[in-house]
């Protein structure tokens, strides 16, 4: 009895609730066709959507930001040849010729073998590189893409350097996914960083706002690949016996740290100790961040230090086996 009343009761609620969705959705359709007057359709020109103006007789760039901007281009041509390689096989050439300005094609690079969801991930990260090669040359002008080398031995070495063994057989960075972001894991970090170190020195308004929108992508994209580093983190990395996805990390963050010689500024994505992590609280470091979780920041010095794998800005090496380009780079050399 008590059931059949319940079920009637049920019956009768669910009539009234299928009443009310029928009245919303006539409602809401309604909405939609006619748009109330006061919603402003063209938000372009609502001056509350513009950023705010710049400074009365402010500068949009000033000739000492140009070259600190263009500096970023040396990260960024081996940023998007190893991730456009590696997702597609073809690099930035393939997409647009100018943006080379006649520099060589780089050496070594090739397709990875990933899955479906890393190739796009990676295919992503690359074209993001590409856009901001476009953005900077636009901004401030380039110079000529420097000779690339992304050749397995390369990675090889660093990962040998990292681990403090000769790993057997080589690593090959386009073996695997896993391979494929831990060497990805190499990059963007320092990218992030050396964005973060030029901001200060930056007067320029449309600088600025370069410099933070490069960084804004550029840190998102670390996240990614340590995030998905992260996930794997207590796995072996084959056919690798005793070394974790998280001990790489953290070796390959202490070879940057030594490389590079500035103290520490680079953390693994996961935390033995309590002495890192957000308050010092978590065991992930998705985000490998300093005190008070601000992001790291390096000199160009600290980051051709790395890209060199050199030890010495006044010595290429690794990645850029005839140096970086541009004044910055290069005046590292006329100091040797
Ligand atoms: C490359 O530069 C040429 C000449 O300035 C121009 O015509 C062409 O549209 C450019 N290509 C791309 C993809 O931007
Ligand atoms: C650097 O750029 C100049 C042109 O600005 C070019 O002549 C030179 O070959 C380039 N050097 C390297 C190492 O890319």
């Amino acid at each position: 009895m008590a059931r059949a009343r319940d079920a009637a009761a049920l019956h009768r609620l669910l009539l009234v609730l299928a009443a009310g969705a029928l009245l919303l959705l006539a409602v809401v359709s309604q909405a939609t066709v006619v748009p109330p007057p006061s919603v402003p359709t063209s938000a372009p020109e609502d001056p509350r959507c513009r950023a705010t103006a710049p400074r009365r007789g402010a500068l949009a760039v000033y000739p000492s930001d140009m070259e600190q901007l263009q500096f970023l281009l040396n990260a960024k041509f081996v940023e998007a040849e190893w991730f456009l390689h590696a997702a597609l096989g073809r690099g930035v050439d393939f997409l647009d010729r100018n943006l080379s300005g006649g520099g060589p094609r780089p050496s070594g690079a090739r397709k990875a073998d990933l899955d479906f969801r890393t190739t796009e991930v990676a295919a992503e990260l690359g074209y993001q590189e590409v856009g901001h090669i476009r953005a900077i040359r636009e901004a401030v002008g380039g110079f000529p893409r420097p000779p690339i080398d992304l050749a397995p031995d390369r990675f090889a070495m660093v990962m040998d350097d990292a681990m403090g063994v000769r790993l057997d057989p080589p690593f090959d960075a386009y073996a695997a996914p896993v391979n494929f972001l831990l060497a990805s894991y190499v990059f963007p970090h320092v990218t992030a960083a050396a964005a973060m170190g030029i901001g200060p020195t930056l007067m320029g308004y449309a600088s600025k706002r370069l410099q933070a929108s490069i960084l804004a992508v550029e840190a998102g994209q670390d996240a990614v690949i340590r995030l998905l580093l992260y996930q794997r983190a207590d796995e072996l990395v084959p056919p690798y016996q005793g070394h974790t996805v998280a001990d790489f990390t953290r070796r390959i963050s202490d070879w940057r740290n030594r490389m590079s010689g500035c103290g520490d500024k680079d953390e693994g994505v996961k935390v033995l100790d309590r002495k890192q992590g957000a308050e010092r609280r978590t065991i992930s470091n998705i985000l490998g961040a300093g005190e008070d979780s601000l992001g790291f920041q390096r000199t160009p010095a600290e980051v051709l230090r790395i890209l060199y794998g050199s030890r010495n800005e006044q010595i290429p090496g690794g990645f850029l086996p005839r140096g970086a380009n541009g004044t910055i780079a290069r005046g590292f050399f006329q100091l040797a």
